[in-house]
């Protein structure tokens, strides 16, 4: 039996008083994959007694099979319970443990250690209070030691634990631990670190983890675990104002009308005076219910409806704050981005970025810098890869509630996630909004688009040509209008050679320049339209995204994607500009095909085979799907 169960065989009722009346610890480690992370936390459990004897049975058994100590009990099978899982492949992303020891609770966020996974340590981060940082007491300071202390800081924690392990590999030394403590110390200084604790261990042999350790006796500090039961966080866990996202509004009669969620942070009271975002609206708190009684007050986690005193308009997604104190909105934000997918960041290509209480579409505008993680400087750069953080400006479709991360974590922190795929991308913590933003205002015009479009008898649409280089998108893009205007359409052709004189002239061919060179493209589509115009677009337009981006900017029926499909193999046969000659002997970089990648539409409104098709048909088969679906009327051609 262990320790917790013969207290509980006891006497329950005083154990489960205790055990609501500790405090609570949430932390993370974090380290190279062999510096003993689970080890670490394997030992701490063991000897804390917190193992139940059948996972001991079944790890004793396990050690003897899978083990790396030669039969002895291998700690890290205690955690690592999913190591099978992990190298089927299957991704998982942070294993919460709970434990708690007579002093305190714990959840520890056990994060894999490889590089490709910083982005689980960010989330595990994301709501610590303390990490623990595991250095080889062998290899000192490594460059993921600098990328997890940097990351901690920038998600916000506080305390560190250094545990500076494999004590017994280096022979105990104090002279080592000393060294790795300056380093420590010296490097992080930037980083606004409140409390830093070292601690020599040796999670393999149990070296100061829940008793101080014998070999060591030149270390006056106390062992780890007696430190997690005491260094005090409460003063660093800023709990913020009230914010309470409304998950569901609560109407099983004409009665009742309360607002359910959890309390994101904060604490309301019944009587709180509280103003509703983005709306705006004023009133109080009537009550706070919950399944079993009304309650007073509520904080932070719980799940509660609220009723209040007036009947004001309050929807899902909407943010309800204390009155004195409310959250602030924008639709332009400053903030830190933790890229973590294998597709680049581009600024301005679409995104859905999705705080506390609402999913909005998003644009990097720019990114200020990039951050260098090994000495923290900020270096110069256009994209972010994998694991690269940058200060980025990001445009928001609508506004956004939120608090400066360094307020609140719940309210300050959003994930970017990919339009396409649905992919969580990227990880931000918001700095402030933009000031600009609140200075510029949508003016009404006094014609609109209808008025525009009527007065030229025309529906206005975009027509979107995407293919390969030298496919025939701008020859067939050129008959189409020609056909249109013969008819007395009002058309314009925008192509990308001829933009790229002009306009776009300050574009190369980069993934990153191509990006922006259909964003501003579709920027100028989409006016046209709005000028009541039937627009052609021929551009290769290469990527995925920035093609549906640009379907985005209009409504759902003024967009219709034609793609220009003729092979690599085709287009380089005919080489009308040469320029297929040049890109293979390697005169031309990045040329589409060759050296760039394009991506396929997968599913046009229009597909052109131009083996199948002449330019003149490809043509016709375009207006015939414009008379169709009632572009052009029939009547007219
Ligand atoms: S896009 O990829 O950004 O959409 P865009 O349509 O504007 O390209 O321009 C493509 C035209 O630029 C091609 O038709 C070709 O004439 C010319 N060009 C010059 N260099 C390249 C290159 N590296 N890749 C593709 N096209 C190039």
């Amino acid at each position: 039996m262990t320790d917790q169960e013969q207290i509980i065989s006891k006497d329950i009722v005083s154990y489960l008083k205790t055990q609501k009346e500790k405090s609570f610890l949430r932390f993370i480690t974090c380290g190279s994959v062999d510096d003993g992370k689970s080890t670490l936390i394997g030992r701490l459990l063991y000897d804390s007694k917190l193992v139940y004897e059948d996972q001991l049975n079944a790890i004793k058994n396990d050690s003897k099979k899978f083990g790396t100590q030669g039969g002895e009990i291998d700690f890290a099978l205690l955690v690592d319970g999913l190591a099978a899982e992990r190298e089927q492949g299957i991704t998982i992303d942070v294993a919460y443990k709970f434990f708690s020891t007579s002093k305190r609770k714990f959840i520890v966020a056990d994060t894999p250690g490889h590089e490709q996974y910083t982005r689980n340590m960010a989330t595990g981060a994301s709501t610590a209070n303390l990490a623990i940082l595991l250095i080889d007491a062998r290899h000192g300071i490594q460059v993921q030691t600098r990328r997890h202390s940097y990351i901690a800081s920038l998600l916000g924690i506080k305390s560190i634990v250094v545990a500076i392990n494999k004590m017994d590999l280096a022979d105990y030394s104090q002279y080592t631990f000393n060294s790795i403590e300056e380093d420590f110390r010296s490097f992080s200084k930037s980083l606004g670190f409140d409390h830093i604790r070292c601690i020599p261990i040796s999670a393999l042999n149990g070296d100061n983890i829940t008793t101080k350790s014998e070999r060591m006796p030149w270390y006056q500090g106390s062992c780890l675990l007696q430190h997690l039961e005491t260094v005090d966080v409460n003063s660093n866990q800023n709990d913020g104002e009230f914010r309470f996202p409304v998950q569901w509004v609560n109407r099983p009669d004409l009665n009742f009308r309360g607002f359910s969620g959890t309390i994101a942070s904060g604490q309301v009271n019944v009587g709180d005076e509280i103003i509703v975002i983005p709306s705006g609206q004023k009133s109080k708190v009537k009550k706070i219910v919950t399944m079993g009684n009304d309650l007073e007050y509520a904080r932070k986690h719980q799940s509660v409806t609220l009723t209040l005193h007036d009947e004001i308009d309050i929807s899902r997604g909407d943010l309800i704050c204390g009155r004195s104190h409310p959250a602030q909105q924008s639709n332009q934000i400053q903030a830190h981005i933790l890229w973590m997918a294998e597709k680049h960041l581009f600024p301005g290509r679409g995104y859905l970025l999705k705080t506390i209480n609402k999913t909005v579409p998003a644009t990097v505008t720019s990114l200020k810098h990039k951050v260098n993680v090994n000495d923290f400087s900020k270096e110069a750069g256009n994209i972010l890869k994998l694991n690269e953080v940058g200060l980025c400006n990001i445009y928001l479709d609508e506004p956004i509630a939120f608090d400066p991360y360094s307020n609140n974590r719940q309210t300050g922190s959003f994930i970017l996630i990919d339009r396409q795929t649905n992919d969580t991308v990227g990880m931000g913590v918001i700095n402030f909004s933009l000031r600009r933003a609140a200075n510029i205002v949508w003016q009404n015009t006094q014609v609109g688009k209808t008025q525009r479009a009527e007065q030229k008898h025309q529906k206005p649409v975009i027509l979107w040509f995407t293919g390969l280089s030298g496919s025939g998108k701008s020859t067939i893009a050129n008959l189409v209008e020609r056909k249109l205007f013969d008819i007395g359409r009002h058309t314009y052709l925008l192509d990308g050679d001829n933009i790229r004189h002009g306009l776009n002239k300050d574009l190369g061919f980069t993934d990153i320049d191509r990006v922006e060179n259909i964003r501003r493209i579709s920027e100028t589509a989409k006016l046209m339209v709005d000028a009541g115009l039937i627009v052609l677009v021929a551009f290769i337009s290469p990527f995925t995204a920035e093609r549906n981006d640009a379907r985005c900017t209009v409504n759902k029926d003024e967009f219709v994607e034609i793609y220009i499909n003729t092979s690599l193999e085709e287009a380089e046969k005919r080489d009308v500009k040469g320029l297929y000659a040049k890109a293979r002997r390697g005169e031309i970089k990045n040329f589409t095909g060759i050296d760039s990648e394009y991506q396929a539409p997968h599913a046009p409104e229009i597909e052109i085979n131009t083996l199948s098709l002449s330019a003149e048909e490809a043509a016709m088969k375009i207006i015939d799907y414009l008379q169709k679906n009632e572009f052009i009327v029939r009547t007219e051609s």
